[in-house]
């Protein structure tokens, strides 16, 4: 993910500009994200844990519509049956479409969930710099919590893609090209960590989400972590050394999916015929 420095949500106290700063950088780089896609793409729900990227793009937008923009009074909604299709998990906010059917939907086009998207960007802008009637403290942490929600499925809307994309014998890329780091990874190295009592959660000024607070100390069993991440290199040399065919090597759970899934590889992996990966 790229970072949205200067314009990063991550600060509280933000003033109008840095405020409709962020809020432009974190919309535009959603439509940044969806800019390889064709409207077909953006339908498919491939499973029923994966959202359309479509849903995605509503979802984000309503959530904004639903928690700023009407509590503020004096808007209108882009459409009231969105709020059905497009809640979520927002229970105390009324029913909800089934999330297993969000595929099934042909309408609204994505076509006109972008317009969606530009009206309510357009009206949440023109709160953020009405001067007779200035965003509340409350309205502009819910601003934030809607930037870094946002954040969120941006994250969600590429793995979901990943496996939409996933399921076509065409392989279509989402971007062409090949990427490499450009340097050999360091030498594997373990570091080992003694037990203890630590502190987690978080603490400071900024944003952070209900659920990573109040910072308090757990007891943590000593352990050993490798410096750097694993390679594909290394992985492949893990499946050509059978270690899928290995129980020693794997926690029981995970032995008892492999098997029962017949898991023979990672889920995007594919051999170029009998070649490499
Ligand atoms: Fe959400």
């Amino acid at each position: 993910m790229e970072s949205f420095s200067p314009a990063d949500p991550s600060t509280a106290l933000m003033d109008h500009d840095h405020l409709a700063a962020s809020f432009r950088t974190v919309r535009d780089f959603t439509f940044q994200l969806c800019e390889p896609l064709e409207p077909e793409d953006c339908c498919i729900q491939s499973m029923p844990d994966v959202s359309p990227t479509r849903w995605h793009l509503a979802h984000t937008t309503w959530f904004f519509e639903q928690f700023l923009l009407a509590p503020r009074g004096g808007y209108q909604a882009f459409d009231p049956q969105f709020a059905f299709l497009f809640n979520s998990y927002y229970n105390t906010v009324g029913v909800q479409f089934p999330r297993g059917q969000r595929g099934l939907l042909s309408r609204p086009t994505v076509a006109q969930v972008w317009d969606y998207r530009r009206a309510v960007d357009g009206a949440v802008l023109d709160a953020v710099a009405d001067e007779t009637r200035p965003l509340s403290a409350e309205q502009r942490e819910v601003l934030l919590l809607g930037l870094h929600h946002e954040q969120q499925h941006q994250e969600l809307l590429l793995t979901d893609l990943k496996h939409v994309l996933a399921q076509n014998p065409l392989r279509p890329q989402y971007r062409p090209g090949t990427f490499s780091s450009g340097h050999p990874a360091p030498p594997l190295a373990w570091r080992d960590f003694p037990e203890g009592i630590v502190e987690i959660g978080f603490s400071g000024d900024g944003f952070s989400y209900d659920n990573e607070s109040p910072r308090h100390r757990v007891f943590l069993e000593s352990f050993r972590l490798a410096n750097r991440l694993t390679t594909c290199g290394e992985y492949a040399e893990f499946i050509a050394d059978n270690g899928y065919q290995r129980p020693e090597l794997w926690l029981s759970a995970g032995w008892a999916t492999c098997c029962e899934q017949q898991w023979s590889a990672p889920l995007y992996w594919f051999r170029d015929g009998t070649g490499p990966w």
